[in-house]
């Protein structure tokens, strides 16, 4: 296990901010998936790798016979480098260029399609073909307002009132749909919204012949506060079994269940590492904990207000106090914590900025010219690798050359 003693023995080898994972929590949490969300017999996962795309982490998880939900080219990409087989890979479009899906249909992964005229100009360039359809199932649910994608204010799917004209564009270019689609949002920690959302795409899939899967998306949460409860996801793998046995009922074949978590695998598994450059008290009002890293290295909490747990690793047993821990961004916006009691925080601590696995590195950004943080593994058999070196300024500059 990644104990927080190892990780201080680590500082003194890599200088902080460095992202490190532990394997062996991502491998517990793909194994979590299967047994208890993957109790339908016929059930795949596709791992979400716009959660964090790193290579070396993918390939843990494809090696637990996950596939890849891909939501670019460079995605696609990445899962081929990572080892997935392109049968196994999803390419969930959202406004694509020509371009991008002549490069797709070039490397054989199977496109999901989020809009009518997108599958209408692949059936003009790739008639006789297979082809999946997102729809909007009209529920979403999500951690946040902006991580719920299904509703009618949402920009993703295709309306279950244009299976119609759905119709007729299959038919003209002959395009077998062999699959279905739906993502109501992601990070929800309820049963209600998933089950309805199940409900309504089986009610879909009844409407078309000979679908070989229903792609149910992802959006599984993790609870980051200490107010949030887990998942009961063995409860809703016991429900979303009993639907799809219902489903296949009378059915000829059984249609195949797929999910696409990204967080879920590989958020717990996930630090930031900071050091503290600055302990600023403000008299009578706040004290700020001034760190080396910043909101272009985590964005979640300037961007939807996330909590994520810290912990002062040098100073654990310290007295309590409230802090704000910001970063080093000129923005006002650059905070991970608000009011957060840490123990007696002091220049040099090191601190962890958990749960930080998901959505972290994938969202990080060069802005102020400072790199992304180095990730490190901390394999399952105790080893330390180097799985991403921070850029250096020679490397920034290779860009503008
Ligand atoms: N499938 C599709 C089509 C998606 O759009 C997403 C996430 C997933 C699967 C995976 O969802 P997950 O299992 O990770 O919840 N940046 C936000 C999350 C945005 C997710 C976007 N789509 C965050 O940091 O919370």
């Amino acid at each position: 296990m990644l104990t927080n003693q190892k990780i201080l023995e680590i500082t003194k080898q890599f200088p902080t901010p460095f992202y490190i994972y532990d394997e062996k929590i991502i491998l517990d949490r793909c194994q979590q998936l299967k047994s208890e969300i993957g109790q339908y017999s016929n059930t795949q996962f596709l791992y979400a790798i716009k959660a964090n795309p790193n290579p070396h982490l993918a390939k843990i998880i494809i090696d637990q016979d996950f596939g890849i939900d891909a939501v670019s080219i460079n995605e696609v990409k990445m899962g081929l480098h990572s080892g997935c087989d392109p049968e196994k890979i999803m390419y969930t479009e959202n406004n694509i260029s020509d371009s991008e899906m002549h490069e797709a249909a070039k490397l054989g992964v199977l496109i999901n399609f989020n809009s009518l005229t997108r599958l209408k100009k692949f059936g003009q360039s790739y008639p006789n073909s297979k082809v999946c359809l997102r729809f909007n199932p009209n529920v979403g649910a999500g951690s946040h307002d902006t991580n719920i994608t299904g509703g009618p204010n949402c920009k993703f799917g295709i309306s279950y009132k244009m299976i119609p004209e759905i119709k007729e564009i299959l038919a003209i270019y002959n395009l077998n749909l062999v699959g279905i689609h739906q993502h109501i949002g992601s990070g929800w920690l309820t049963e209600k919204e998933p089950l309805i959302a199940l409900d309504v795409i089986l009610d879909i899939a009844n409407q078309f012949e000979n679908l070989e899967f229903i792609d149910f998306g992802g959006g599984f949460g993790v609870p980051y506060s200490p107010e949030e409860k887990p998942l009961d996801l063995n409860n809703l793998g016991k429900k979303f079994n009993q639907k799809m046995q219902q489903f296949n009922r009378d059915k000829s074949n059984q249609v195949k269940l797929i999910f696409e978590p990204g967080r879920f695998p590989i958020a717990e598994s996930g630090q930031l590492i900071t050091q503290v450059t600055a302990v600023k008290r403000m008299p009578h009002e706040k004290t700020f904990i001034g760190t080396d890293t910043g909101m272009n290295h985590l964005m979640r909490p300037a961007l939807y207000d996330s909590y994520h747990p810290i912990e002062n690793l040098s100073n654990p047993e310290g007295e309590l106090e409230t802090y704000d821990v910001v970063g080093n961004i000129c923005e006002c916006a650059d905070v991970f914590a608000k009011d957060r009691e840490l123990p007696h925080v002091s220049e040099n601590d090191y601190l962890s900025i958990q749960i930080a696995g998901a959505y972290g590195t994938s969202m990080s950004n060069l802005y102020h010219l400072r790199s992304i943080p180095t990730e490190l593994l901390y394999t399952k058999d105790g080893k330390i690798k180097v799985i991403r070196k921070s850029q250096t300024f020679e490397e920034l500059l290779l860009p503008y050359s």
